[in-house]
């Protein structure tokens, strides 16, 4: 099936485009399938993403942005990789864990000489971590023939939907407020929403044995039980104590002490190439890393439009993750 797309016409993209002072020129698009709002640019690779050749010993890693993914694929690559910790120190997460669409999402205007992240993916060495944070309709369609094993990250939407409003702030110095951002997120005018369509259904398949479903609420509970957990899903083994060294290395402070994991030299080079003034102090990557903290961040207000919006998505389902 070829990917195309329509562009995204709602007051609200208008304003979200305006909030990135338009560095997303061409607006944004919604594809088919998958109905994905993407900023236009996705199209330009979209088909080439969707025709990805996919091995039976890859690993996937496919989430919806913020939920966990940088924390899940630090984790998996340690599995993957018989616990190197100094590689994994000396090298940045992006480079060990392609994501696979990146190349897409950088905006025309400074595109060129951008890393081609689908090329980095396919290159890898066997076996290959591949990141993506696609619904099942835009992912490579041989991830359901070939069916190497998939991990799904969900996380609270409304987590996920704050921790991507300071994302945005961060790399693109976007220029809206919280709530602002939220009412485009609701109404599915953000980049890789709707959110709903990633997570349910990805719960729909949860049960498939080439799939597992984690979220980041389990990790903040008990890291050690999603790090087992995981572990028997990739077939390694791991000792007590190798869970313990796990557990301290996959922290939220020593993850954002640590330059591989950070994003500090991404986040930098984004806002040069935007000529953004460097980040606020105290602002990076590993900005909270909190359960339930957005709700204290967004207007009573929204979060009671929140709470509706959940309970009109999940109504009719039987979906019982991360609300
Ligand atoms: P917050 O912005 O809420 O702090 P992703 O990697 O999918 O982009 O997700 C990023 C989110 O995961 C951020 O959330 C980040 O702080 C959080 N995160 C990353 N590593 C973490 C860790 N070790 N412990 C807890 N949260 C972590």
């Amino acid at each position: 099936m070829s990917v195309s797309g329509e562009r995204l016409r709602h007051p609200l993209a208008e304003r979200l485009s305006a909030g990135f002072e338009h560095r997303y020129g061409d607006g944004f698009v919604v594809t088919r399938p998958g109905g994905l709002v993407m900023p236009a640019e996705f199209l330009l690779d979209a088909q080439r993403v969707h025709d990805f050749p996919v091995r039976q010993d890859d690993v996937w890693l496919v989430t919806f942005p913020k939920s966990g993914t940088t924390w899940t694929q630090e984790l998996v690559w340690l599995l993957m990789n018989d616990l190197d910790f100094e590689t994994a120190k000396e090298t940045c997460i992006t480079k060990r864990f392609p994501y696979l669409e990146h190349v897409s999402l950088v905006p025309a205007a400074v595109r060129q000489g951008a890393p081609d992240s689908i090329r980095q993916a396919a290159d890898q060495p066997a076996p290959r971590l591949v990141k993506s944070h696609l619904p099942p309709a835009l992912l490579p369609r041989q991830l359901w023939t070939v069916k190497p094993k998939i991990i799904y990250v969900a996380r609270s939407p409304k987590d996920a939907a704050t921790s991507f409003y300071y994302h945005n702030c961060l790399i693109h110095g976007l220029k809206l407020s919280l709530d602002e951002f939220l009412e485009c997120f609701l109404a599915d005018c953000v980049q890789f929403t709707p959110y709903w369509t990633s997570v349910l259904e990805f719960w729909k398949l949860r049960n498939e044995p080439n799939i597992l479903w984690n979220t980041y609420e389990e990790m903040k509970q008990d890291l050690g039980a999603v790090i087992r957990k995981t572990a028997a899903f990739l077939d390694k083994e791991v000792t007590e104590e190798q869970v313990r060294q796990l557990e301290q290395h996959l922290s939220f402070s020593s993850m954002r002490d640590n330059p591989a994991t950070n994003y500090g030299g991404v986040v930098e080079a984004s806002r040069q190439r935007l000529r953004l003034p460097p980040a606020p102090g105290g602002l990076s990557f590993m900005r909270e890393g909190q359960v339930g903290a957005s709700r204290r961040r967004m207007s009573p207000e929204m979060d009671r439009r929140f709470d509706q919006w959940i309970r009109d998505h999940v109504r009719g389902t039987d979906y019982s993750g991360p609300l």
